[in-house]
């Protein structure tokens, strides 16, 4: 594997996903962990926000790092603090060089082999390299003519750029020259990836049964089948919790007879909508949805042997570094509330997917056969339709978001544009308007239509999607839909928007 060292840079966690598009298993381990990183065929030290001048500046062992014997790559800070380690120097400036600029590879090295002469890369730093020495070489400078990328021997290489972020327009292709230099580095495969799971998991669990919570959605679904896969005992509980969409519980429910898996289906509707009734404010409305659902689950669980949840590797990293840093601002995981971290520390928390970002899912859910309709859904919030429907939330608006969502949606599918948006769904504006419908004077609600592109839901652009495909949603959705006499299209960027209206 690549072992890809934390110091601290907001991209980190993009270099591990990078290596991983190249085909090779990257691991993100923190700064105290070094040097027990296992056997790893190529190493990574990230970049990070401090100094190397910086009193208390992160600094690691460099005897043990050597004695890898390993090809490194330093990014940034970790360029820096490897050419202090070769005995050069770092100069601190207080002007800080962030965005694109140009790279120019100056010397044969075998990190730019088919690196365009010129080519953009992304700079986010204050501190450079300022004396190289001996034995060391400039493979690259900026239009400055500032060495911004040091080789000091065979396969010790540093670049002061991001190569990790797309704005680094040829990043990946010298990246993946670096990992060219590991000789000992193996492909990942994922049936490899999953025959190992399974094994794990076979010995961890044994004899005891595992209960896992089901969502129709691609984490918990690829966990299911695994479960079953590996033939360990397991309790799969589905909870319907009234805010699903039109015809969602059903399906679920199908989907999981056909692959095999059994489901308990726990019908909670009531419960929900009773809690739910009258409430207008979305922060309350959130926190009565999921302190109801872990009442819920808990209840039909019972007592547990084992819980087993389709935690991702990016929520693990997220977790782990909020933890260490300890940011003002703690981001909850819903995976880690008080009852299973009570359950994790009596070792009876099962996480196997905890090592993969998303498409290794996907790709872990084909190798287990799973259909790609299934593996290709779109992203559904835990809050189902509540988040969709601005205010309070009852039978009569759910039921007119079902209608003009599935009307989208089915319009997206017959159009080919499912799969190529992120996420796309119809909500409820609750505000009346005046309209005619027939003969007659008519006074109902808006719909929006919303689909976006994004790759990690932290940002997201809306779709240019084909007038003839909003035309025919909106016919039908204005024809068919009691209730609705208007249709808006959502042009709203995240930021400042978010992808859900609540
Ligand atoms: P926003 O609206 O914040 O949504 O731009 C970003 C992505 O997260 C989903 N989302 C949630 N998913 N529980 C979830 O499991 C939640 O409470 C939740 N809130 C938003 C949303 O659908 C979008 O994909």
């Amino acid at each position: 594997h690549v072992a890809v060292i934390d110091f601290g840079s907001q991209y980190t966690q993009l270099i591990v996903r990078r290596v991983r598009e190249l085909g090779f298993f990257a691991m993100l381990y923190a700064l105290e962990d070094f040097p027990e990183i296992g056997k790893p065929g190529a190493i990574i030290l990230s970049g990070g926000p401090r100094s190397t001048s910086d009193a208390d500046a992160p600094d690691l062992d460099f005897e043990a790092l050597k004695a890898f014997d390993v090809p490194v790559l330093g990014v940034c800070y970790g360029m820096q603090l490897l050419n202090l380690k070769f005995g050069g120097s770092v100069e601190a400036s207080d002007r800080r060089e962030y965005g694109p600029a140009n790279l120019f590879p100056v010397n044969d090295s075998p990190l730019y082999d088919g690196i365009s002469e010129i080519s953009q890369v992304w700079m986010s730093h204050s501190d450079t390299v300022k004396i190289i020495p001996d034995g060391a070489k400039v493979i690259a400078t900026n239009q400055h003519e500032t060495p911004v990328s040091l080789q000091w021997d065979d396969r010790f290489f540093g670049i002061q750029f991001h190569p990790e972020v797309t704005h680094s327009h040829e990043g990946l292709m010298i990246l993946k020259n670096f990992l060219k230099q590991a000789k000992e580095l193996a492909p990942f495969k994922i049936d490899d990836f999953k025959r190992e799971m399974i094994d794990n998991i076979r010995t961890t669990v044994g004899e005891r049964q595992v209960v896992c919570g089901v969502s129709g959605g691609v984490d918990s679904t690829v966990l299911a089948v695994l479960l079953k896969e590996a033939g360990v005992k397991t309790r799969a509980i589905f909870v319907d919790n009234g805010l699903l969409r039109k015809n969602e519980a059903a399906e679920v429910q199908a989907n999981f007879k056909r692959m095999g898996v059994d489901i308990e289906t726990v019908d909670a509707s009531e419960r929900f909508l009773n809690a739910l009734a009258g409430e207008g404010d979305p922060e309350k409305k959130r926190k009565i949805i999921g302190n109801m659902f872990i009442e819920v689950f808990w209840d039909a669980v019972g007592d547990a042997e084992m819980l087993a949840q389709g935690t991702l590797y990016p929520d693990v990293i997220e977790s782990a570094s909020n933890a260490k840093s300890k940011a003002s601002v703690i981001k909850t995981h819903h995976n880690r509330v008080p009852k299973i971290l009570e359950l994790q520390a009596q070792g009876k928390v099962l996480e196997p997917l905890a090592e993969l970002f998303k498409d290794e899912v996907r790709a872990l859910g084909r190798s287990l056969g799973i259909e790609d309709d299934i593996l290709q859904r779109h992203p559904f919030p835990g809050p189902g339709l509540s988040v969709r429907c601005p205010g309070v939330v009852d039978r009569e608006r759910l039921e007119i978001i079902r209608e003009c969502d599935a009307i989208f949606i089915g319009k997206l599918k017959e159009y080919g544009w499912y799969d190529k948006v992120w996420q796309a769904y119809a909500g409820l504006i609750p505000v009346k308007t005046v309209g005619v419908k027939g003969d007659e004077r008519s006074y109902e609600w808006a719909t929006n239509l919303r689909a976006v592109v994004s790759e990690d839901a932290m940002t997201a652009e809306w779709v240019d999607l084909p007038a003839k495909l909003l035309r025919e949603t909106s016919q039908r959705i204005l024809n068919d839909v009691k209730g609705i006499n208007r249709v808006l299209y959502d042009i709203s960027t995240k930021p400042p928007a978010s992808i859900e209206w609540e």
